[in-house]
């Protein structure tokens, strides 16, 4: 496997060590590395309020975005079931929103990649800036 993406699964299965889930009890980690090579991690945040919780993935684009980057180059996803955790819709839709066509997404656990997907494959017709295009009169 390659190096850079050890380490990004290091640090995704080190951050889900600290996910809030005593609802759902599955743990959710994901690291990102933009494309200027700097690293953000987060986990998944529940709430008793079920629909209040905040996905692994947003918590690290929340984390990369707070700390002034916005270019996602990959992003590796897992969960402490060991097994294949797909991003949510929601989430899909979040990371495409700083994802280029060169943007891949990494489904692992802890020693093995299940699948790399370039994002904008991830959701196919989504809704992106060029919807929002007007007719020329
Ligand atoms: N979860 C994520 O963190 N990311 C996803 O893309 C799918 C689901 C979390 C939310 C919730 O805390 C738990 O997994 C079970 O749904």
């Amino acid at each position: 496997m390659q190096k850079t993406i050890k380490h990004m699964i290091a640090q995704a299965s080190e951050c889900l060590k600290n996910s809030y889930s005593p609802y759902s009890q599955f743990a959710v980690g994901a690291c990102i590395r933009t494309v200027d090579n700097n690293y953000f991690c987060g986990t998944n945040v529940e709430n008793i309020s079920y629909g209040l919780t905040v996905c692994a993935e947003t918590s690290a684009i929340t984390q990369m975005i707070s700390q002034g980057y916005q270019e996602i180059a990959e992003i590796v996803i897992l969960s402490s079931q060991q097994k294949l955790c797909p991003p949510c819709g929601a989430c899909r839709q979040r990371i495409l929103e700083f994802a280029s066509s060169q943007t891949i997404v990494h489904l692992c656990n802890t020693h093995e990649i299940f699948g790399s997907y370039p994002a904008e494959t991830l959701l196919p017709n989504a809704f992106t800036p060029k919807s929002l295009e007007r007719e020329t009169p």
